[in-house]
């Protein structure tokens, strides 16, 4: 019998690390309809949009504060040509987009994401292509992009209407050249990943991020390779500062675990406890990659990158819609918890992270039907955790009950918590159980009386509701009065499978 009641303390007065805003970030590829339709809708669109990026997307990223995001695949990238992506529109080239089974006009391309990085506030993260790629092609890309006029490329970009370096600083060096970058052994790709990281330039106020392609999942031979290989080679030490590291939920196999067949909006209570545990099973991946990583790198200078991560649901049967579209839950919002707790318990070393992918695709925070977009559960997650970007990661201390599926441990109850510059302090806390209540005690020594909680909850009447155009908010988090709070104690019942953030202020 696990307890129904839970006292946990968090220590307001011993600030730890920053949570870096970046593990909040959003993946847009060219797959499926992720980036035509949803971001891009065109300058002749009827939906309301601004230069043909869609007004209503790029307004509720805003709202979640999305911090980056990285384009233009996934796999897309390795097969993707940047100057086909420039110039007068109507003159680029129309396309097949053989990776994902589409064709690709071509027409949202390096400005048109810029410019949509630019409406939603968020930093670019581009992700070039070794997989079918040269050293000069991501060269020129990077030189058109950031170099000053007066020579070059950087005249070619003034001629396309933008005079100013764009200053893009987030960059990947290929895409899961394990796989479909290029079935690459990791001893080939750390001297690939030397030959074009090394040939990159720097330009006045940007100095590049250069992430290596990391590890699929536990290939943890992969962290190995390219750490020892890349982290600090003699004649350029600074040549990598990222290594990136991707896991699918229900994409990706712990070892020794069998291919799940999950739904994903049908699903038992069972099913529920299933995701939960290979969701946190990420908390294992970061642990051991992490380990490797301080090995060769004590100070933490390379940073972790999860540049992809999310839900990875069996299609729904029925009439297929977009290439891997998938509908979200609660329990996406609780996945989405946990690894977001994963990443801030691991803050020393997880710098950035991206869900795959913003719209229409898989762990998606927005799904567009024609004119209208629908916030998902997952958004709600995104928007619960906004306090802690950038705040200072506080101790939790208390006894947690650990939870058992499929051999895989996953926590009772996930909990993060925060200082911001401005003194508040926010708690989160995920209740991964699906069926019962549960009973917390929270203390927060230290706390001024004069703060009081503010809070939100995020529950949904069924576990398996989801938010759709003619029920766009059945899913959506509400003010949450219904706890006590004095003498710097909280006590709350969660309701089973249920997101709350609190904030003292
Ligand atoms: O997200 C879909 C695909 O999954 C990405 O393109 C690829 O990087 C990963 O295997």
């Amino acid at each position: 019998m696990q307890p129904s009641r839970l006292a946990l303390s968090v220590a307001v007065d011993q600030p730890g690390p920053k949570i870096s805003r970046h593990i909040f970030g959003q993946f847009a590829e060219h797959l499926g309809t992720c980036v035509y339709d949803s971001i891009w809708v065109g300058e002749d669109s009827p939906i309301p949009h601004v230069r043909g990026i869609r007004r209503d997307v790029v307004e509720a990223l805003r709202e979640i504060r999305m911090p980056n995001i990285r384009w233009p695949g996934g796999c897309f990238a390795d097969a993707y040509h940047w100057r086909n992506g420039i110039g007068p529109r109507a003159a680029r080239p129309r396309l097949r987009n053989d990776t994902w089974g589409a064709i690709e006009t071509n027409a949202f391309g390096t400005f048109e994401f810029l410019d949509f990085c630019a409406q939603a506030n968020a930093e670019p993260v581009i992700c070039g292509n070794v997989g079918t790629g040269t050293v000069q092609e991501m060269r020129d890309w990077v030189e058109y992009l950031n170099a000053p006029t007066g020579a070059g490329l950087a005249d070619e970009r003034a001629a396309h209407g933008h005079p100013a370096p764009f200053g893009v600083r987030y960059w990947g060096v290929g895409n899961e050249s394990w796989g479909c970058g290029g079935l690459m052994r990791a001893e080939y790709y750390a001297d690939e990943f030397r030959r074009y990281a090394n040939a990159l330039g720097n330009y006045e106020k940007s100095a590049l991020f250069r992430i290596a392609t990391g590890p699929g999942v536990d290939d943890y031979h992969w962290t190995e390779v390219i750490m020892r290989e890349c982290s600090a080679p003699r004649f350029n030490p600074r040549v990598m500062d990222g290594l990136s590291l991707h896991y699918y939920m229900n994409g990706g196999i712990p070892p020794g675990r069998a291919q799940l067949k999950l739904l994903a909006t049908d699903f038992t209570p069972d099913q529920w406890r299933a995701v939960m545990a290979h969701g946190w099973f990420i908390d294992e991946l970061i642990t051991k990659h992490t380990g490797i990583m301080d090995r060769h790198d004590p100070e933490r200078r390379v940073k972790l990158i999860v540049d992809e991560w999310g839900s990875w649901y069996a299609p729904d049967p029925g009439p297929r819609t977009s290439l891997f579209f998938q509908q979200q839950t609660i329990r996406d919002a609780l996945l989405s918890a946990l690894t977001f707790d994963s990443f801030i318990r691991h803050a020393e070393r997880v710098h950035m992270a991206n869900a795959a992918q913003v719209a229409n695709v898989l762990h998606s925070v927005l799904l567009t039907f024609g004119a209208t977009t629908v916030r998902t559960p997952t958004w709600h997650a995104f928007h619960l955790y906004v306090p802690h970007q950038d705040a200072q990661r506080l101790p939790v201390s208390g006894e947690i009950p650990v939870l058992t599926h499929d051999g895989l441990p996953y926590p009772r109850l996930s909990v993060s918590a925060s200082r911001a510059d401005t003194g508040s302090v926010t708690v989160t806390l995920a209740h991964t159980d699906p069926t019962e209540p549960l009973e917390l005690e929270l203390a927060l020594p230290g706390l001024p009386s004069t703060a009081k909680p503010h809070a939100h909850i995020l529950t949904a009447r069924a576990l398996t509701d989801c938010n759709t155009p003619d029920a766009p908010n059945r899913v959506a988090s509400q003010k949450w009065e219904s706890f006590r709070y004095g003498s710097g104690k909280l006590t709350a019942t969660l309701p089973p499978g249920s997101l709350a953030a609190v904030t003292f202020g």
